[in-house]
């Protein structure tokens, strides 16, 4: 069954996205135009998780050039403009990869800069696929040919791909073979990606759920009602660290506790060799009141000040396997990307 959520397409020369900051309470969809409307959206999260910004930031670079056409942009203006859509989120590496992969047909016009931002959403797709049957394939080896109890963490699915989703998308296959006995979704703080929109995606596929404050994820793995933990990537490195959503390396840490399997599921293209180690990832920190506050509402004394990053860095040695398009990694035994 293919998804029926649609997160992010090319309409009428307009980047249309699903604004992922209203769910689950409405489905609302923008028509982004301009560079500054892009970028807002990704700096927002209306659009975010990391294959979606790969392939919003390929679709960037055409409403550069359409933008920069209309306003009669200098090269070198064109080439700032879609820079700053390149650094608009620094940790997720698909962004930056998503707009390198099309600039390089700009010599050759607008028309193939256009086919290769939709050449790449497609692959994406086809990316989650692959993924999918590799991680559930590897999931039933490993723990016998059984319905599973699996945590997860932020959102890894449609919403956060061009559809099916990563670590999500091994769910949804193993949910297809039947294979799936109750998901535990981390809530995730503090804007609650798995609260809003993996809760959501569950409910829409009928997939048995229970949401779990971040807080509880460590007892629920610990006291055995877990058979393996699976997340998603923002950026995985040479030696094998992954810096996903923050809270990640707790689950790792707490599933290393309990000997269960901890996955990375990430498409290729969310792997950086250029960087050496987790260490030298850059990890954004975001503002104080998505702490201080819950919609909009304080929920800390005025003038308190936070510690917000938005991703942390799990080193490869608590890391089970990486799963890609292209094969499994046995960290374990010492296959590392
Ligand atoms: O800040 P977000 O919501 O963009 O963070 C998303 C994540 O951390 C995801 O787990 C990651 O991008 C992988 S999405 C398949």
């Amino acid at each position: 069954m293919a998804s029926a959520i649609k997160t992010i397409e090319w309409a009428d020369d307009r980047l249309v996205i699903l604004d992922q900051t209203l769910l689950p309470n409405s489905e609302e969809y923008v028509a982004l135009a301009t560079v500054d409307e892009v970028i807002a959206a990704i700096q927002r999260l209306a659009v975010r998780g990391a294959p979606a910004l790969g392939v919003a930031g390929a679709y960037g670079v055409v409403i550069a050039l359409d933008q920069g056409a209309r306003e009669n942009w200098s090269e070198t203006r064109l080439l700032d403009e879609i820079n700053r859509i390149r650094v608009a989120r620094p940790t997720a590496v698909n962004l930056a990869w998503g707009v390198g992969q099309v600039e390089g047909f700009m010599a050759q016009g607008r028309a193939e800069v256009l086919r290769a931002a939709q050449q790449l959403a497609q692959d994406d797709y086809l990316a989650n696929r692959e993924m999918a049957r590799l991680g559930a394939d590897w999931l039933l080896a490993k723990l016998g040919d059984r319905p599973l109890t699996l945590l997860t963490h932020c959102n890894t699915g449609s919403l956060a791909t061009t559809g099916w989703g990563t670590a999500l998308g091994v769910i949804r296959e193993l949910h297809e073979r039947g294979k799936i006995k109750e998901v535990f979704a981390d809530e995730t703080r503090p804007l609650l990606q798995g609260a809003r929109l993996t809760a959501w995606e569950l409910a829409h596929e009928g997939i048995p759920f229970r949401l779990l404050p971040d807080g509880a994820a460590a007892m629920a793995i610990t006291t055995g009602l877990i058979d393996a933990a699976l997340i998603g990537a923002d950026r995985v490195v040479a030696n094998g660290d992954a810096a996903n959503k923050i809270g990640s390396l707790g689950v790792a840490l707490a599933c290393t506790a309990a000997q269960i399997p901890f996955l990375v599921v990430a498409p290729e293209s969310t792997v950086d060799r250029s960087v050496a180690t987790g260490s030298d990832i850059h990890i954004e920190m975001r503002k104080d009141d998505e702490v201080t506050q819950m919609a909009g509402v304080p929920t800390a004394p005025v003038g308190t000040r936070t510690y917000n990053p938005a991703f942390d860095v799990t080193p490869h040695k608590y890391i089970s396997v990486l799963v890609t398009e292209k094969r499994v990694y046995d960290y374990q035994a010492g296959q590392l990307p």
